[in-house]
């Protein structure tokens, strides 16, 4: 068998490495190959270039496999010239992070020219795509079959199982990448506002942050995330500066967080953590606005101290909040009528390879497996097991830093989240009696049967 990928950008060219590794026969066509040395020189083993479109075509044996690892801007066009050329029982695999209603799109056109189409989410970068990276797969289910055996081979291994899977109609495996990344913004920035607090509010150096985080990593809150941040925060430059003091703190995205929030405000589901995280990320280019200020003209007090067992609780409640939130959201979209994802399905695509693997995600993937639904229940459950002091620690790990204008918007909000479902509070009364008032918006009683007529109602 053999197999065509179109763009050999950094993903693409470790995708074809690992593909070719897997002993599969591959051409590639890339437009610009002086994109990468290797490249350039022809000089990646076993690796058939074509020089064009045309003749990557030609040497491919029908029905044809097409991988494509463009840029966003180019997988149209590309598609559209493949439309032209391929041939009916094709199949084109998109593995860029396509957002899931253009992978919709997508299999229409193609399947117009009765071509296949397969929407490919790949997560764990070029390391990961090289090495074995989490796979999602939406689209052609007659394309999946035959293709199954490529992506369960390239896939990483969870216990020798594939951290691969096909989740149904075009765009599903999109989407569920599309949460995946959303997810990985919040848990970014969670662990940057614990570095941060470590920092600024208990003077924690970076050799102290770094080894707590590496600390970590035998807990139930280790992770890739985890293990990846003690190391940059202890790396130094060939002139022995900390890479953490001389970076550009403006923080790049390329959309996808965005693109979470909104199918979010489609589907009307609350993910707060994911949007103060995208939210910090687009406001980041104000963070050069420094004063220095010490809000209620509060100082370090070398006296502080915190409580050594907090950290691994506010990672592991903050992890499972925003693994929470971005869980439901897949679950809800299940109102569409075009998705029908199983949650023990999506567990399976990040139990490895992927940016949010770790320990903690086998623990919460073990609760709500076993039950087979999206519950907040589960998440009290979870919760209470692995955080046994009702979230005193987490409490004062916030506050104490909120006390010193110091920012913590992901794990403020994780745990506004939290108490918003779970403690006793009169906000929806006061905004449902307010919206009769000025409205004359019908409501109802505590148990939603009967209706409430409050004096006001009468004009
Ligand atoms: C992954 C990542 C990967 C990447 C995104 C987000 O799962 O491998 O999500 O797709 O990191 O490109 O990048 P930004 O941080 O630039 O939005």
């Amino acid at each position: 068998m053999n197999i065509g990928i179109i763009g050999l950008g950094s993903m693409g060219l470790n995708l074809a490495k690992n593909i070719i590794s897997k002993k599969y026969k591959v051409y590639a066509y890339e437009e610009n190959p002086e994109i990468n040395n290797d490249l350039k020189k022809n000089k990646v083993k076993d690796l058939f270039l074509t020089e064009s479109l045309n003749e990557l075509l030609n040497k491919v044996i029908s029905p044809r496999i097409i991988m494509l690892s463009l840029p966003a801007d180019k997988v149209d066009e590309v598609i559209n010239e493949l439309t032209n050329i391929l041939e009916p029982e094709d199949i084109v695999a998109d593995l860029g992070n396509s957002l899931y209603s253009k992978s919709i799109e997508r299999n229409t056109l193609l399947n117009s020219h009765k071509i296949n189409f397969l929407g490919v989410g790949v997560s764990g970068g070029p390391r990961g795509a090289k090495n074995g990276p989490a796979i999602m797969v939406g689209g052609s289910k007659e394309a999946w079959n035959k293709t199954k055996h490529i992506f369960e081979d390239i896939a990483a291994k969870n216990h020798n199982e594939s951290a691969c899977c096909f989740f149904g109609s075009a765009g599903s495996g999109h989407f569920v990448k599309l949460v995946h990344n959303g997810i990985e913004y919040a848990l970014m920035e969670g662990i940057a506002e614990v570095t941060n607090i470590l920092d600024k509010v208990y003077n924690l150096n970076n050799n102290e942050i770094a080894k707590k985080f590496e600390d970590l990593l035998e807990t139930n809150s280790s992770s890739f995330l985890l293990r990846i941040t003690s190391e940059i925060i202890n790396a130094k430059n060939e002139n022995d500066q900390y890479f953490i003091d001389e970076v550009d703190p403006v923080i790049g995205q390329n959309g996808t967080g965005v693109w979470t929030i909104k199918a979010a405000l489609d589907l009307g589901v609350g993910i707060p953590s994911i949007y103060e995280a995208v939210s910090t990320r687009s406001n980041s280019k104000n963070f050069k606005y420094n004063f220095e200020q010490n809000f209620n003209n509060k100082k370090y007090n070398p006296n502080d101290k915190y409580n050594e067992n907090s950290i691994e609780q506010i990672i592991f409640f903050n992890f499972a909040c925003s693994i929470y939130q971005g869980l439901n959201l897949i679950n809800e979209s299940n109102k569409w009528d075009f998705f029908n994802f199983k949650i023990e399905d999506i567990f399976k695509a990040w139990s490895a390879g992927c940016i949010l693997q770790g320990r903690y995600l086998d623990i919460i993937s073990k609760e709500f497996t076993k039950r087979k639904k999206i519950d907040p229940q589960y998440l009290h459950d979870l919760i209470q097991r692995n955080c046994s002091d009702q979230l005193k620690l987490i409490r004062e790990f916030n506050s104490s830093a909120i006390n010193m204008g110091i920012t913590c918007p992901v794990l403020s909000s994780n745990l506004a989240y939290y108490d918003q479902m779970f403690s006793n509070h009169i906000i929806g009364e006061t905004i449902q009696l307010q919206r009769s008032f000025f409205g004359l918006h019908p409501i109802k009683d505590k148990k939603g049967k009967n209706k409430i007529n409050p004096y006001w109602t009468k004009l």
